[in-house]
């Protein structure tokens, strides 16, 4: 899908031919507008057809003056500028999908903020998304080019490159996540990961269990002794500011397909578990942005992936593994297994002596209890960390929530038999599952990211959404060279002595 932005009053958009214009229209907005679509918003409006709020819309066909086959009038209402934005768009989306058109224009009937381009491109993108890998006739996606017209296109420009480096990371990690667990493999996701070391200023390496068992990451071999798929370590960088600025360390849960292992899931809805690596996914998703959009921050990515299988050699309920960290730990639940492969990532993660950890993972059914699939769950060893991450999703409209680390939530992970147990009690699941992984973050403010509500969707849409991807990206560019100063010195700040 190719993006191009152009500078459109609504008197020029009304000669672009296109197979649908959207307008995006604010209260009390357009009607002065010369020319036909002025005309169009103001008998809209007298009618009482466009009432002034966000999702409310009107679909034309081949009005009068206007070079467009359809028109979609769709409102803003009075809302924060970009969570209208996405509305208006998806409510337009909703009038012209079953056209599929092939080129679409989108303006503004007055003034645009970039966090509102930004939200209406994603948003575009995001609902003319077409999964096809593994169908044998399927269409592919039919929309090619999307205009944005607005009043001023040079001012835009640096949004609009945002959009669409948000757009493509998100697609690459809806595209990863959707894939069934046969077409996606630990192998197949590496050479994914490898794939995007083709742009600029990224390297990939991946490592096999020959290298995993000299690192001695105990605990993830141990998930992955149960399938006949070898497991793969990624370690991707991207290096866009000095070779002295400390990285931020993403770390990605790629479990490929989660059976539960012996601890066996229940029948029911069990494919679902080929999103188990969306949190993989997602980092991906990030380096596929960055590599678009090139900024000035270090990023270091690490996904550990395997199948959780069972078979003869599979791990067992009561066998105690040593994690990389020295630290054993007591399996006594085999579904309990992403915690096991992230907690050697973590330890891994200390030697790029990293500004911040933040690790994504579809880790617990508590977390979608908890929070649905409304808000990503977020648990923070630090403040200014926490905050980051929280104003990163509510700026990119992929929201989190922030919930405790209190070190009582640990109590019921002891255990006679090693230093510490794989689960505690059904109470409290999603924070007992980051209280383990806590045991072993290392000394920079590292965060959790519990996506387990957020990553997909179920039922008839069912699907990689791509999140955390535009949370992710929000953050990294915040930490950018030159953006949003204040934001780094207050994390600098709460890094204390780290500093
Ligand atoms: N991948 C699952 C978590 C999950 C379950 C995500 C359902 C989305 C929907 C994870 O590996 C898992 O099985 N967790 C267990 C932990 C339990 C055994 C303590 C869970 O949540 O049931
Ligand atoms: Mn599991
Ligand atoms: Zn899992």
């Amino acid at each position: 899908m190719d993006f191009q932005l152009k500078t459109l009053g609504l008197a020029q958009a009304a000669s672009e031919k296109a197979d649908a214009l959207i307008v995006l229209v604010s209260p009390g907005d357009g009607e002065q507008a010369p020319g036909a679509l002025g005309g169009l918003i103001g008998a809209a409006r007298k009618a009482g057809d466009l009432p002034d709020k966000a999702g409310k819309c009107l679909m034309l066909y081949r009005p009068q003056g206007i070079a467009a086959a359809r028109v979609v009038l769709s409102s803003l209402g009075d809302g924060p500028a970009a969570t209208a934005a996405r509305s208006a768009v998806l409510a337009a989306w909703q009038q012209i999908r079953a056209a599929n058109p092939k080129r679409v224009v989108l303006v503004w009937s007055g003034g645009v903020v970039p966090a509102a381009l930004q939200a209406a491109v994603v948003a575009l993108a995001d609902a003319s998304y077409v999964y096809t890998h593994t169908k044998s006739k399927a269409e592919p996606r039919a929309l090619r080019q999307v205009v944005v017209g607005v009043p001023q296109a040079s001012a835009c420009k640096a949004a609009l490159a945002e959009a669409v480096a948000a757009v493509r990371g998100v697609e690459f990690a809806k595209e990863w996540g959707n894939r069934p667990g046969n077409h996606c493999t630990p192998t197949m996701l590496a050479e994914a990961a490898r794939s995007l070391a083709k742009a600029p200023r990224i390297k990939c390496e991946v490592l096999g269990p020959k290298e995993v068992a000299a690192l001695k990451m105990g605990a993830f071999m141990a998930v992955a002794q149960g399938s006949a798929e070898p497991l793969r370590f990624i370690v991707l960088r991207y290096q866009g500011a000095g070779k002295a600025d400390a990285p931020q360390v993403l770390v990605g849960k790629g479990i490929t397909f989660d059976t539960g292992g012996v601890s066996l899931k229940p029948a029911a809805e069990m494919d679902e578990m080929k999103f188990d690596m969306c949190g993989a996914a997602s980092v991906l998703g990030v380096f596929r942005a960055l590599g678009e959009l090139q900024p000035a921050v270090n990023v270091v990515g690490l996904i550990p992936t395997c199948e959780n299988m069972n078979d003869g050699r599979a791990l067992k309920p009561g066998d105690v593994v040593t994690s990389m960290s020295g630290q054993t730990i007591e399996v006594l639940n085999t579904d309990a297994e992403g915690r096991l492969i992230l907690c050697d990532a973590l330890a891994y993660a200390a030697r790029f002596d990293p500004a911040a950890v933040v690790d994504i993972a579809t880790l617990t059914g508590a977390c979608v209890i908890a929070l649905g699939g409304v808000r990503s769950g977020l648990f923070a060893t630090d403040d200014g960390l926490a905050g980051a991450l929280a104003a990163a999703g509510e700026a990119a409209q992929d929201r989190c929530w922030r919930m405790p680390l209190d070190d009582e939530y640990a109590e019921g992970l002891k255990t006679s038999f090693a230093d510490v147990a794989n689960v505690a009690g059904r109470a409290g699941g999603a924070i007992t599952a980051a209280k383990f992984l806590q045991r072993f973050a290392g000394e920079a403010p590292w965060a959790h990211l519990d996506i387990a509500g957020t990553a997909w969707k179920s039922g008839a849409a069912k699907g990689a959404t791509g999140r955390p991807v535009g949370l992710l990206l929000r953050y990294l560019l915040d930490r950018a060279e030159g953006a949003a100063p204040a934001a780094r010195k207050a994390s600098r700040r709460s890094r204390g002595a780290a500093a």
